[in-house]
C-alpha cells in the first residue's frame, strides 16, 4: 500500500517593519551621490530604521501577533526565532516575544543563527517536527536590523524588518516540496564580531560569494532530483538589495544555459525596495510581495512552483521550492503590509544618524526608554543588565 506524503508548508505569513523610514534620495543628496545609483544601481528606494524603543523583539512580536490574531495558539509547541541581530549571547529573543504574546508555557523557544539564512533552517526543522506530529504547528519568526558603518558603501543597503509564519500540515499558502539543494563554504564576506553592532563586510566578495552559493545550491538541488529550471514559475531570492536578485537570476540563466525572463524575479521586490535589507526576513518578505501581487501584478499563482534561494553569508546557501495552493489569495495580507509601509514616519539624515548611534547600549548602565513608536510592543530599557519590554 502506498501512502500520500503529508503536505507541509507555509499556512500564513505576516510582515512587520520599523516605524521610521529614510528616503535613499536624502541619503544620496547628503553624500553627494547620484540618487540613480541607489534607485537603479542597487534597486533600493527607502530603508526602515528602528526608533529607540524598537528592535528585533518588537518587530518580531508585531508580525507574530497578527498570525495569532488569525489562528490562535492552538497546536503551537515550538517557536523558532531566526536572527543575525541577536540581543543576548544566551537567552533567545523569542522568549521575550513568548511573554509579550502570552503564549502558553508548554512551548519551546529557540534562537537560530547563520547570518541571513537561519529562517530557512527554522522552516525545515519545523517541517520535520510536523512530519512527526501533523497536529502541531510551528511559529517561525525572523527579525533583523541591518546595520553598517555610517558613510560606508554598504550604508544604503541597511534596513529593518520581520516576518512571522506558521508552518503546518495542509497549508493555505504554499506547500514545501521535499527536495532542497545545499552549499556551505567558509568565507569572510560578511560577519559581525561579538563586540560590534555593525557588520564587517567585503562588499564585492559578498556579491560573488552569493552567486557561488546560488549556483552551488542549484547544482545540489538538481543532483538530488530537483526539477528542471523550466519547471519553475517564479524565483524569490534573499534580497540584501533588490538588484542582487536580478544579478542572481542572470547568473542562473548563464549557469543553466536557459533564458529566464526578468519578470520571473521582478515581481518579488516590491516590499524589499522599501524596507531595505532585513537579513533573515528578506527572502520571506520577497515571497509575501509575490503572493500579495505587490509588484502590481495580478496573475493568479495557484499551482505555481516558486524557486526560493536563501543565502547566509559566511556562508550557507539553500535552494528549495514551494507550490502555491488553491485559494491562497484569501490568506494573503497585501493591504495590511501596504498600510504599515505607508504609515512609517520619514526621518531626515541627521535624525537617522542619531538613531544609528543609539544602537550600542552598555548593559551595565540602567536606562529607561519611554515608548514613543506607534506600534504595540516597545523596548523600555535596561535594568539589572537585562533588556525590558512592554505591550500597549
Ligand atoms: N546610475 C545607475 N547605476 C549606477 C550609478 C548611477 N549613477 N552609479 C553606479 N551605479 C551602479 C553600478 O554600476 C553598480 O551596478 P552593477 O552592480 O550592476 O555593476 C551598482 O550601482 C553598485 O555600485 P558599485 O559597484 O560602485 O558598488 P558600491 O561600491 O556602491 O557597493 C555593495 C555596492 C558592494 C553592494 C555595497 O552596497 C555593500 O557592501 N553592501 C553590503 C553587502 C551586501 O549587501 N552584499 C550582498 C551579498 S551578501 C548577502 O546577501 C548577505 C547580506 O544580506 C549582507
Amino acid at each position: 500500500m502506498t501512502t500520500t506524503p503529508l503536505a507541509i508548508g507555509i499556512h500564513d505569513l505576516a510582515v512587520a517593519t520599523a516605524s521610521s523610514v529614510v528616503e535613499l534620495d536624502d541619503l544620496a543628496a547628503r553624500a553627494g551621490i547620484d540618487p540613480a545609483k541607489f534607485r537603479i544601481g542597487l534597486g533600493q528606494e527607502q530603508m526602515s530604521v528602528p526608533g529607540q524603543d524598537e528592535d528585533i523583539v518588537t518587530m518580531g512580536a508585531a508580525a507574530a501577533q497578527r498570525i495569532l490574531d488569525r489562528h490562535g495558539a492552538d497546536g503551537i509547541r515550538t517557536v523558532f526565532f531566526a536572527t543575525e541581530t541577536g540581543i543576548d549571547q544566551s537567552r533567545a529573543a523569542g522568549v521575550h516575544v513568548h511573554e509579550l504574546l502570552g503564549l502558553p508555557r508548554s512551548v519551546r523557544v529557540v534562537e537560530l543563527k547563520q547570518a541571513c539564512y537561519a529562517a530557512t533552517a527554522a522552516m525545515q526543522a519545523a517541517a520535520g517536527l510536523i512530519a512527526r506530529n501533523p497536529e502541531e504547528r510551528v511559529l517561525v519568526i525572523a527579525s533583523d536590523v541591518a546595520r553598517y558603518d555610517l558613510d560606508s558603501a554598504a550604508e544604503p543597503t541597511q534596513g529593518a524588518g520581520a516576518v512571522a509564519f506558521l508552518v503546518s500540515a495542509d497549508p493555505a499558502l504554499a506547500v514545501l516540496e521535499p527536495i532542497g539543494g545545499l552549499y556551505t563554504a567558509e568565507i569572510d564576506d560578511f560577519w559581525r564580531p561579538n563586540d560590534s553592532v555593525t557588520a564587517v563586510v567585503d562588499g564585492k566578495l559578498s556579491v560573488s560569494a552569493y552567486i557561488d552559493g546560488f549556483t552551488g545550491a542549484w547544482d545540489d538541488f538538481r543532483a538530488r532530483g530537483g526539477v528542471d529550471v523550466t519547471e519553475i514559475d517564479r524565483f524569490c531570492h534573499h534580497q540584501p538589495f533588490t538588484k542582487m536578485a536580478v544579478k542572481a537570476h542572470r547568473a542562473l540563466a548563464e549557469h543553466t544555459g536557459v533564458e529566464l525572463a526578468p519578470e520571473l524575479v521582478a515581481l518579488t521586490t516590491g516590499y524589499n525596495r522599501r524596507i531595505g535589507n532585513s537579513y533573515t526576513a528578506s527572502l520571506y518578505i520577497a515571497l509575501a510581495a509575490l503572493l500579495d501581487g505587490a509588484g502590481g501584478n495580478d496573475d493568479d499563482l495557484t499551482g505555481a512552483r516558486i524557486g526560493m534561494f536563501s543565502y547566509g553569508s559566511g556562508s550557507v546557501s539553500e535552494f528549495f521550492t514551494l507550490v502555491v495552493q488553491p485559494g491562497y489569495r484569501a490568506a494573503t495580507r497585501g493591504d495590511e503590509t501596504a498600510a504599515l509601509l505607508d504609515a512609517r514616519s520619514r526621518v531626515d539624515v541627521d535624525s537617522y544618524r542619531e538613531l544609528h548611534a543609539l544602537a550600542h547600549r552598555d548593559s551595565t548602565v540602567d536606562v529607561e526608554i519611554a515608548p514613543d513608536s506607534p506600534g504595540e510592543f516597545h523596548f523600555t530599557g535596561i535594568t539589572g543588565r537585562a533588556r525590558r519590554y512592554s505591550r500597549g
